[in-house]
């Protein structure tokens, strides 16, 4: 059988409310065409984030009604340490409530004014703690990580030549550590190859620098060394993840990914004096070392999740439905970036909507467009997010890209249908679409709350528009 089904039975649902355009014209108007305005209720297929949108197994439920909620030394979180630890055996490991608060103690503790962090490509969270900070956030991903159209099987690596050029330009003592995020979601969710992460470690080693890995998305970078890469074709899984978490001295970790849970996280790192510092902050910050912001019952399904996210039908599954859903845009003649990436399809909105200019905001043009055809509510990753400089002028981001983000084992493969066929649609009417300005925005990370007015409204809508708008200030 050459069918690739989904492999589990539905025992709980969630109900989806249809809505029709009209509706859908109103509920985005109210929202001032700014998708995460909107309320989920009023989302048909919500391809928004990856990030804390799984579905629990009942596994996971049932582990979760022998949660310990005890203040300290709850068997929870021995439960949890060694789940984690069975994969990533870090002599410390630290929960936190989700990923960017792990990053946020990690780099309060080695950043700061003068410092340097090096990434294939930071997410925006860990850049935006590392700016905090007052160090440096450098990405240095290969020249094909940064072609939508290349097909380069592992985009996510790191350019190495470029890694050592860089130590040795801004010197070893200024870089407290190299990161690695597997896979680049920044990147399109690429992939990083076994031999780029041994590669990157050695130049490390070479300069005693600590090789930490934004780990969360781990599993999927697994699956994809299985079956990529040379000499991977038949090692189990969880072997791949031990090796590649083998050459790290350290790691931060969003549970909301790949542990399949709804929240929480993790840092983990060999070095005893940093454990101890960022257990001191943890203390002010989320909670005692062995619950860190967390409920005992959440410790439990990350570590049942753990299990489960290695499971190799359940990969395959995973990472075929992307491939599915990214070769059925292709024949429709959609610009994607190419390969599809471990979670999520990047659709290339500047090239597919070539007559809006970037500073009309493509991205931000196709996001609205799929969502009053069929309510499908993707994110923008382009001008919109990027696009404002701090100096208060607009630049066109390095490219407009819509993000399809699949949550884990939430959607079958006629949802998926459903989503391709509102593409297609869309792409055979692309010429009637039309850009989008931005009426107010806030000063800092605006793709979250501008609000926007389409560029094609008649000037009947153009008057109920400034008025809804004036009385919504
Ligand atoms: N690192 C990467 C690579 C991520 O993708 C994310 C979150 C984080 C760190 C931060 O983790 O959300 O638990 O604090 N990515 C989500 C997304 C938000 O939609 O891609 P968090």
């Amino acid at each position: 059988m050459r069918t690739i089904i989904e492999p589990f039975r539905i025992k709980s649902v969630e109900p989806i409310r249809m809505t029709n355009r009209e509706e859908r014209i109103s509920f985005l108007e109210a929202a001032h065409y700014n998708l995460f305005s909107l309320d989920s209720e009023h989302v048909i297929i919500d391809l928004l984030t990856d990030s804390g949108t799984s579905s629990m197994s009942a596994n996971q439920w049932a582990s979760m009604m022998r949660g310990d909620e005890s203040y300290a030394g709850s068997p929870s979180y021995d439960r949890f340490h060694k789940a984690v630890y069975e994969l990533m055996p870090f002599t410390n490991i630290i929960p936190t409530h989700q990923g960017r608060a792990a990053e946020k103690i990690l780099f309060s503790i080695i950043g700061g004014k003068g410092k340097y962090i090096l990434n294939n490509t930071h997410f925006d969270t860990t850049r935006a703690n590392i700016e905090f900070s007052g160090a440096e956030a450098i990405d240095l991903v290969i020249a094909e990580g940064k072609i939508p159209s290349s097909e380069h099987p592992f985009k996510g690596n790191m350019d190495i030549e470029k890694l050592e050029a860089f130590i040795k330009e801004k010197g070893a003592e200024n870089i407290p550590l190299v990161m690695l995020t597997i896979t680049n979601n920044s990147g399109g969710g690429q992939p990083v190859s076994m031999e780029n992460i041994k590669a990157t470690k050695y130049v490390c080693m070479k300069y005693d620098i600590p090789l930490f890995i934004d780990a969360c998305r781990f599993a999927e970078n697994a699956w994809f060394i299985k079956m990529r890469e040379p000499g991977y074709e038949n090692v189990p899984v969880k072997t791949i993840v031990q090796e590649i978490f083998s050459y790290a001295d350290g790691c931060t970790m969003s549970a909301k990914k790949d542990a399949l849970v709804n929240m929480g996280g993790w840092l983990a790192m060999n070095n005893a004096e940093w454990a101890e510092a960022a257990r001191n902050l943890l203390i002010l910050t989320e909670g005692f070392p062995t619950y860190g912001g967390l409920a005992g019952r959440d410790l439990e399904a990350i570590a049942t999740g753990l299990e489960e996210v290695i499971d190799e039908d359940y990969l395959h599954y995973r990472i075929s439905s992307t491939q599915y859903l990214a070769s059925h845009l292709i024949e429709a003649g959609i610009p994607i970036v190419r390969p599809a990436g471990g979670h999520a399809v990047y659709i290339d909105a500047r090239a597919m909507l070539s007559h809006i200019p970037a500073l009309e905001y493509p991205g931000q043009a196709l996001a609205v467009e799929m969502y009053l055809h069929a309510g499908i509510r993707a994110c923008e990753i382009g001008t919109v997010m990027f696009g404002m400089q701090a100096n208060g002028t607009e630049v066109a981001a390095p490219m407009d890209l819509v993000r399809l983000a699949i949550p884990r084992r939430v959607y079958t493969q006629s949802h998926i249908d459903y989503v391709i066929e509102a593409l297609t649609e869309i792409n055979q009417n692309k010429q009637d679409l039309s850009g989008l300005k931005i009426v107010w925005q806030p000063k800092q990370l605006r793709h979250f709350s501008a609000r926007f007015m389409p560029l094609n409204l008649k000037e009947k809508q153009k008057e109920n528009f400034s008025k809804a708008f004036a009385a919504s200030l």
